[in-house]
């Protein structure tokens, strides 16, 4: 089967674009990754890149004058790698249904919360104010909504009484990583299926 073409966007430190990463080098993933787009200057992320021999597109949000024209840059800047996949992987922006339309069924996203519940940013630290005792991480497919879409994956871990935002994400994370490489890696084995919310996993 022909190496599915990824193209990670992200916004920080990048660990879970290194996870995936390091899934491609070892062969787990059958893919590559062929570009990294970063909104943030100086983003860890972009440092990873440049490790990597991997292109970086740097899309600073602030230069552009509308979201139009900041997602019309990034469409034709990726436009060349032909994408196959677009891996959200921390990254802080919204997009809009018309850059989805034009990848649809083919950008998933994590999100360090067990959706639907705590979308939006400090999820982490909107469980430990709601006193749950089961957070964890969804991957899922991306719609125009925020932390929504059908979703792939899903892993838990306990709240502790003494947790704190930092706490609970650091261990929230810890799922991530290999959650978010399970569901790239069926992807770019053709075994996901979306039917309206629902996503199946074929073989
Ligand atoms: C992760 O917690 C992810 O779930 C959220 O942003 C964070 C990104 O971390 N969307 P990293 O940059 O992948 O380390």
């Amino acid at each position: 089967m022909t190496k599915k073409r990824i193209v990670i966007f992200a916004s920080g430190r990048g660990s879970n674009a290194e996870a995936i990463h390091d899934a491609v080098a070892s062969g787990k993933i059958n893919g590559e990754i062929n570009a990294v787009v970063c909104d943030i200057p100086g983003a860890g992320i972009l440092s990873k890149a440049e490790e990597w021999g991997v292109p970086a597109i740097l899309a600073d949000r602030k230069k552009f004058a509308s979201r139009e024209d900041f997602e019309l840059f990034i469409l034709q800047a990726i436009a060349p790698y032909r994408a196959d996949l677009i891996c959200l992987a921390g990254f802080m922006r919204l997009l809009s249904s018309t850059f989805i339309s034009h990848y649809e069924n083919k950008i998933i996203n994590i999100h360090p919360a067990l959706l639907p519940s705590f979308r939006g940013l400090h999820a982490q630290g909107q469980a430990v104010a709601a006193g749950v005792k089961i957070a964890g991480c969804t991957v899922h497919f991306v719609v125009p909504d925020m932390d929504a879409g059908p979703i792939i994956a899903q892993r838990a871990v306990p709240v502790y009484a003494d947790d704190t935002e930092d706490t609970l994400a650091a261990r929230i994370l810890t799922q991530e990583h290999p959650a978010y490489v399970e569901c790239v890696t069926l992807f770019c084995d053709d075994k996901l299926q979306v039917n309206g919310n629902i996503v199946t996993i074929n073989g």
